[in-house]
């Protein structure tokens, strides 16, 4: 069994590092290059120990229709050079997007991890990325049963659909211990567990407009005053910020450049909230039992808007992030069920693939 998996953001090396281990050697990884900063991409081959790729595509920034155009002409032939008898994709960036179509066009069935979620906006890229993907594959691999539901309502066959859990939560539960064992993330930064804030931001519909960044980082320099807050800065919003001549203004938080994967999860499972509009950081505020408020009008993640556990604040006002805030500060946590597996989403994956 020949398996060519196509990786290219951020998240995708991290759901790739357990699955990657489980695969071996029938797997051959592809990097696009859509993200290439050492502390955006290499950090993670390192930590999570992911071979490194035999193809890398070397695309990274430009205009979405650009970017894509470009991945899918060289995957078409790393495709033809490779002939996988599948294809695997992950998420709903522009890296899956082009993998699962240049797949399709060659007749190679496609595999999809994280199939299934839907924010129901389709201005997202991501919302057309990933409805693209599963329609265009054949095993559709998801994480919750809320996701199962999305693709029934879609008229998925039913043979297709796997429901595996998260593989994000499989990461988490590996790597925490080792996390708490050799990050130095709080010392080097003077954060004492339980006493700081952990806010990631970077979104197309946050930064790329100026009126929603700008209540962002106002809302959140106000509550820097009260509160240690300490944000990893994608360099897509530093690129915003600096654009709009705010990041010089913010003055009470504590911006440092995007960290490895050990340091994020430190960070997050001794925050005492987390404000973010990221996915994957939503779903592993709940992991380490942190609340979680979310800068955006949606979340694909609806099972943790249960319980107090996440709460969406869309950047419409200071006042309303600022109030959603205090309520999830002061706000009681409610047990509820957890959906997203038993931390074995990447066996049972490995398992359908390879047999
Ligand atoms: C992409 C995904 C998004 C995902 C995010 C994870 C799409 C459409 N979006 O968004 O779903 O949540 O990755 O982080 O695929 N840049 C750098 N260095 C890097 C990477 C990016 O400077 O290593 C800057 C460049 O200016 C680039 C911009 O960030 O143009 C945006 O990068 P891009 O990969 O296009 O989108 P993300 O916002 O990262
Ligand atoms: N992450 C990280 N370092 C950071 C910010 C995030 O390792 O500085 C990790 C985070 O723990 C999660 C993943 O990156 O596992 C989420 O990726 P991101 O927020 O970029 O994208 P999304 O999940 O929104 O697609």
């Amino acid at each position: 069994m020949h398996i060519l998996t196509v990786v290219g953001a951020r998240p995708q090396f991290i759901k790739a590092g357990p699955l990657s281990k489980k695969l071996g050697e029938s797997e051959t990884l592809v990097h696009t290059g859509q993200h290439y900063d050492q502390n955006m991409s290499d950090v993670f081959f390192e930590e999570l120990k992911i071979p490194p790729p035999k193809h890398h595509l070397g695309i990274g920034g430009g205009l979405h229709g650009e970017q894509t155009g470009r991945m899918l002409g060289e995957l078409e032939r790393v495709m033809l050079e490779e002939k996988p008898d599948w294809v695997l994709v992950y998420g709903d960036t522009n890296s899956t997007l082009a993998g699962a179509l240049a797949a399709s066009k060659l007749h190679i069935p496609v595999a999809h991890v994280e199939a299934g979620l839907r924010s129901f906006d389709r201005r997202m890229p991501e919302e057309v990325n990933r409805i693209v993907a599963d329609h265009l594959s054949e095993i559709l691999f998801a994480p919750t049963a809320a996701a199962v539901e999305n693709l029934h309502r879609e008229g998925f066959d039913e043979e297709a659909i796997h429901c595996v859990g998260d593989v994000m939560y499989d990461a988490a539960l590996y790597y925490a211990e080792t996390a708490i064992r050799e990050s130095q993330i709080l010392e080097k930064n003077a954060l004492r567990p339980q006493e700081f804030i952990l806010c990631t931001v970077h979104r197309a519909e946050n930064t790329d407009s100026a009126e929603s960044l700008t209540v962002i980082f106002q809302s959140l320099d106000i509550l820097g005053r009260t509160q240690e807050i300490v944000i990893p800065l994608h360099p897509r919003t530093r690129n915003a910020l600096v654009r709009i001549s705010l990041l010089e203004k913010l003055t009470h938080l504590k911006i440092v450049p995007p960290v490895g994967y050990l340091d994020m999860i430190q960070l997050e499972q001794n925050a005492k909230l987390v404000i973010t509009d990221s996915g994957g950081v939503q779903k592993e505020a709940f992991f380490f039992k942190v609340p979680c408020v979310t800068l955006r009008e949606t979340t694909e993640w609806i099972e943790l808007l249960e319980g107090g556990w996440n709460r969406l604040a869309p950047p419409h006002s200071t006042a309303g992030i600022l109030q959603s805030v205090e309520s999830a500060l002061t706000g009681e946590l409610s047990p509820i069920g957890f959906p997203f597996g038993d931390g074995n989403a990447c066996q049972r994956i490995a398992d359908i693939l390879l047999n």
